[in-house]
């Protein structure tokens, strides 16, 4: 039995870091693990330009505790209103490694997301000739169609016509959560990559409403059937190179998540490598771990791989139950299981 597994050091391919003391509080969480992470982009008011993302990397880079390595990768927040040259300009710079697309009104902060596809096509136009990757989160809006189909049917109506519309355009199909997103991947060429959450990998919709409603398991896209967790569990293991980590880690303060309507997120960010292991572990698929968490994202968004290592060796993880930040504790996602493999504080 392996009781030592080196890897790659991970990146972050869909993290939210949010600003001033909830940045400050969550980025070490991260930067203890990770290298590099996709920054979202859903700030209010969001970050749509690119002075935007300039003013706020510096925040992010200001707010990493000395002898802490990071890199943020930054993103612009899609608007029907952005400017593709401003996207060339951001992209040029070797600022902007992806760009955001919120169907408007799908999650937090998405109110100033995309309505009409067809006022975005420039800019994806020229997102497919620079070669910037498109980011999706991947559920329709529509009231009359069913929160557990929003996926499935965004899969149909949106992301299909989108990228027929658009040949050349590279699209990340973000925190996929359906055996549906998993099967129209997998038909895909290599210009589609697709993000799994850590937790997505361990819950499914029980998790959050049977015994009482559980507001920390409670994120968007929503958790769905055990059939669809296991599709993704199925995937992430493959070792495919579609797949890969993004966390999807997404701090609220509990008071903003206990609360009778309480916002989506959960946040990952400390125990994702602990908690990956088990699940690898427990697939038989320890080897590809690697694969998921630090080659494929590097190979899809066409970034070097890292070069240093981190460590997990087999004994008792232990985490905090929360993080003290200046608005509030912020829960940390429990598995729900024992956390047997711990990231060595040597290799952090
Ligand atoms: O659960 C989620 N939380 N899903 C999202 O798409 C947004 C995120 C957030 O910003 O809190
Ligand atoms: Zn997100």
């Amino acid at each position: 039995m392996t009781d030592s597994l080196t890897l790659r050091r991970p990146d972050d391919w869909h993290l939210h870091l949010r600003d001033g003391d909830m940045l400050r509080a969550v980025l070490p969480e991260t930067a203890r693990h990770f290298a590099r992470a996709i920054i979202m982009p859903n700030l209010v008011p969001p970050v749509v330009t690119g002075a935007d993302a300039l003013a706020y990397q510096a925040r992010i880079l200001a707010a990493l505790p000395d002898g802490m390595m990071f890199e943020p990768l930054m993103t612009l927040y899609l608007t029907e209103d952005t400017d593709p040259d401003d996207m060339r300009a951001a992209h040029a710079s070797g600022l902007i490694k992806a760009v955001k697309l919120y169907p408007a009104g799908a999650t937090t902060n998405s109110a100033s997301g995309v309505r009409d596809f067809a006022r975005v096509q420039p800019v994806l136009d020229a997102m497919a000739e620079i070669g910037l990757p498109l980011c999706l989160h991947g559920e329709v809006t529509d009231h009359d169609v069913d929160i557990f189909d929003r996926e499935a049917v965004f899969i149909d109506k949106i992301l299909d016509p989108l990228r027929r519309a658009t040949p050349g355009l590279k699209v990340t199909m973000e925190h996929i959560t359906t055996k549906d997103a998993v099967d129209y991947a997998r038909a895909q060429d290599d210009s589609l990559g697709a993000t799994i959450t850590t937790h997505h990998l361990v819950i499914n919709r029980n998790h959050i409403l049977v015994g009482g409603i559980k507001p920390h398991y409670y994120c968007l896209p929503v958790a769905k059937r055990e059939e669809h967790r296991l599709a993704l569990v199925e995937a992430a293991t493959s070792g495919e190179a579609r797949f890969f980590l993004g966390t999807d880690s997404a701090p609220h303060s509990d008071d903003l998540k206990e609360n009778a309507c309480g916002c989506a997120g959960c946040f990952t960010a400390t125990n994702t490598m602990s908690i990956l292991a088990e699940v690898f572990e427990a697939a038989g698929a320890l080897d590809k771990l690697e694969a998921f968490a630090s080659l494929n994202g590097p190979a899809h968004y066409g970034l070097p791989v890292n070069q240093d290592t981190i460590t997990l060796r087999r004994t008792p993880a232990s985490y905090p139950e929360k993080i003290i930040t200046g608005v509030g504790e912020v829960t940390v996602f429990d598995p729900g299981f024992p956390l047997n493999w711990s990231v060595l504080p040597s290799s952090v």
